[in-house]
């Protein structure tokens, strides 16, 4: 079974290439490393045993996308990563995240459609439900209007996958995912945030080795225990053995809809300041952390219902938030140890 994973080399992608490469799947990986780098497949590679396929190409490109799967005719399934994910930065260029994120989608499901490709599993994200009415959310939870254009990115995809999957014979699963955090065991794969981190778990570990001053915590003053806002965060691998979980559904025929939507979360929320004090416990490192005003378009808390996919998938998050922590500080300090040797 050869899966196409695109943006296989980013942080989820390539955790998830790991996973499928483990349970036997080909990998062909199609990335235009605008947000990752290629030496990503020799780690797949040192993980795993295995050598991913890469193609490097922009899947916007609708010509390459479309040659692509015609040469690739042995393809059984599509994990669709890459995309922008910068929150703050799509509200400053719009039409970046749309083209982007929409036109490679267009692509990929008219080539599918074009070679016969018929499973997709799409990269979601629990921002669909805005701020949620009822907690913990489930997957029936009302779509709100998005707070960003990165945000409506996910919700249009979703639109596009839903509309095209009534009239054609593919399937696809969208996986909405929570706050991913920490990194692969080995810590030879973890989150290469390009230039400041925008995402708390990478400024925390960065702050801790010095390469920032500070973390500014956005807010305190949230209706949550201790002000501040709340999360889900689920670690990166489990994250990643969701989507072999869905791919192997698709597959198998298991589905029970041509569209299927599953939240992924562990069901427990954690604030700041609980992500901050795990942090210390485990690296042993006191954080410089200031309290500063909220940081706009935040939600104040949100977390999951993992009920209806741990029973369908028969998938659970495995690891705490102790664990997520320990792993995204290896990853840091292996990080500054290659760039020790550089
Ligand atoms: N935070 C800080 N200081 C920082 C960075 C973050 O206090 O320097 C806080 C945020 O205010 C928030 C929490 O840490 O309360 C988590 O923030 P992240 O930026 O790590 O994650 P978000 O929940 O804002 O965003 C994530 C993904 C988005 C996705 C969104 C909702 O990064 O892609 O979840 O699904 F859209």
């Amino acid at each position: 079974m050869k899966i196409l994973v695109t943006g296989g080399t980013g942080y989820i992608g390539s955790h998830t290439v790991v996973e499928l490469q483990n349970k036997g799947f080909d990998v062909v990986i199609v990335d235009n490393l605008s947000n990752s780098k290629i030496e990503v497949v020799d780690k797949i590679e040192k993980i795993t045993g295995k050598r991913p396929e890469i193609e490097v190409f922009d899947l916007v490109d609708r010509e390459k996308t479309s040659g692509f799967f015609k040469r690739h005719n042995d393809i059984n399934g599509v994990i669709h990563f890459a995309a922008y994910k910068a929150v703050g930065e799509s509200v400053e260029k719009p039409l970046k995240y749309y083209r982007n994120n929409l036109v490679s989608l267009l692509n990929i499901l008219e080539s599918m459609i074009e070679t016969g490709v018929e499973n997709l599993v799409f990269s979601s994200s629990c921002t669909v439900y805005g701020q949620p009415d009822e907690l913990p959310v489930s997957e029936k939870a009302p779509i709100k209007k998005a707070e960003s254009p990165y945000g409506n990115t996910k919700q249009i995809s979703e639109e596009i996958i839903q509309d095209t999957v009534k009239v054609e014979p593919v399937k696809a699963i969208a996986l909405r995912y929570f706050n991913p955090i920490g990194a692969h065991e080995s810590a030879l794969i973890g989150e290469l945030p390009l230039g400041v981190p925008n995402n708390l778990v990478p400024f925390i570990t960065q702050t801790a080795v010095g390469i920032r001053d500070e973390l500014k915590v956005f807010g305190d003053d949230y209706n949550t225990p201790d002000g501040t806002a709340i999360r889900d965060y689920i670690h990166v691998v489990d994250l990643a053995k969701a989507h072999v979980v869905a791919i192997d559904r698709m597959i198998n025929n298991k589905m029970k809809d041509k569209f299927e939507v599953f939240n992924l979360g562990t069901g427990n929320g954690y604030s700041v300041l609980d992500v901050i004090k795990s942090f210390e416990k485990v690296s042993g490192v006191k954080l410089n952390y200031r309290i500063v005003g909220r940081r706009p378009g935040d939600v104040e808390k949100v977390w999951a219902n993992p009920e209806f996919s741990n029973k369908e998938l028969g998938w659970k998050a495995e690891k705490g938030l102790d664990e997520m922590m320990e792993s995204a500080w290896k990853w840091q300090l292996e990080l500054q140890k290659e760039q020790n040797n550089q």
